[in-house]
């Protein structure tokens, strides 16, 4: 594995490793890498040829008070992962090289910014919008993947890729979690081990409502109600949202008859947390 920081650096490997029409796999993350994130290098070195994983903390994404800071850093054990994983190229960029004085051009991605975590977290999705364009520009990957944990920024970096002509093709990989349901996170370090058991509830509140739907409740607002009660039951736990939402718009449906997703975000501790399941179709089989 070739370990770069600079943008020369990477456009130079990847122009070495691109011969012959090899087609490239990127996954870019923010490190601290667990196995959500290890599922994905894998999704491309199975889908690519090459493989470029990026990890930046990205400053833009962060809001006043959020954990820009304290976001867990680990660069040596997350480069011996990727090192393992079979990588070509791991990219480390430095802020100033990704934000060098003057940067203030932004990508926006409209309304669906805005909604759900981007109206607790206004300018988040604009933040993630710009690094990500400016990481395709870099990489310029056939492929780039995205865990359907961060549902909303999957759905957001599709529509980017689309609105903008991008050539990358954004795929989304299935959530990766924990024996008793709790999705893999890089914040699940935040919490004490009490608070990871009260964590799990998360799941198991999704889970009614998927479970709920394979038995032919189609009302979102008796679905929701039950994500809703079941973590509401829980001690230090505090919901922020439960939707169920159209799967591709994001927008809030009564009654399911399109594919749709159950989304919730709460703050455990210091944690904030968001987890995700897909709403089966009525006479469609269970796939959480
Ligand atoms: O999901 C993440 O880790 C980040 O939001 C991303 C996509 C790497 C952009 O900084």
């Amino acid at each position: 594995m070739e370990r770069v920081v600079s943008v020369d650096e990477v456009r130079a490997a990847l122009a070495r490793l691109r011969r012959d029409g090899r087609t490239v796999g990127f996954v870019p993350t923010m490190g601290a890498l667990h196995d959500g994130h290890l599922s994905l290098v894998r999704a491309s070195r199975r889908h690519a040829d090459v493989t470029v994983v990026s990890i930046f903390v990205n400053p833009t994404q962060f809001g006043p008070g959020e954990d820009f800071e304290a976001y867990p850093r680990d660069l040596d054990s997350d480069t011996a992962l990727l090192a393992d994983e079979g990588v070509d190229i791991l990219l480390t960029p430095t802020v100033d090289a990704m934000y060098p004085p003057g940067a203030d051009t932004h990508v926006d991605p409209g309304r669906i910014g805005t909604v759900l975590c981007g109206a607790a977290r206004p300018g988040h999705f604009t933040g993630v919008a710009t690094v990500v364009t400016k990481l395709f520009q870099i990489v310029t990957p056939d492929i780039a993947f995205f865990g359907e944990k961060d549902y909303q920024q999957l759905k957001i970096l599709e529509k980017v890729a689309r609105d903008l002509d991008m050539r990358v093709r954004v795929a989304g990989c299935p959530i990766v979690r924990e024996p008793d349901g709790l999705a893999m996170s890089s914040r699940n370090r935040y919490l004490s081990p009490d608070q990871r058991s009260h964590a799990t509830v998360l799941y198991r509140a999704l889970a009614t409502a998927h479970d709920a739907a394979c038995a032919g409740e189609t009302d979102a607002g008796v679905l929701t109600r039950g994500v809703r009660e079941t973590i509401d039951r829980e001690e230090g736990v505090e919901l922020e949202y439960a939707v169920v939402v159209d799967a591709e718009t994001l927008d809030p449906v009564s009654v399911v008859q399109r594919p749709a997703r159950a989304l919730v975000a709460a703050r455990v501790g210091s944690a904030r947390l968001i987890d995700n399941v897909a709403i089966p179709l009525p006479g469609t089989g269970p796939s959480r």
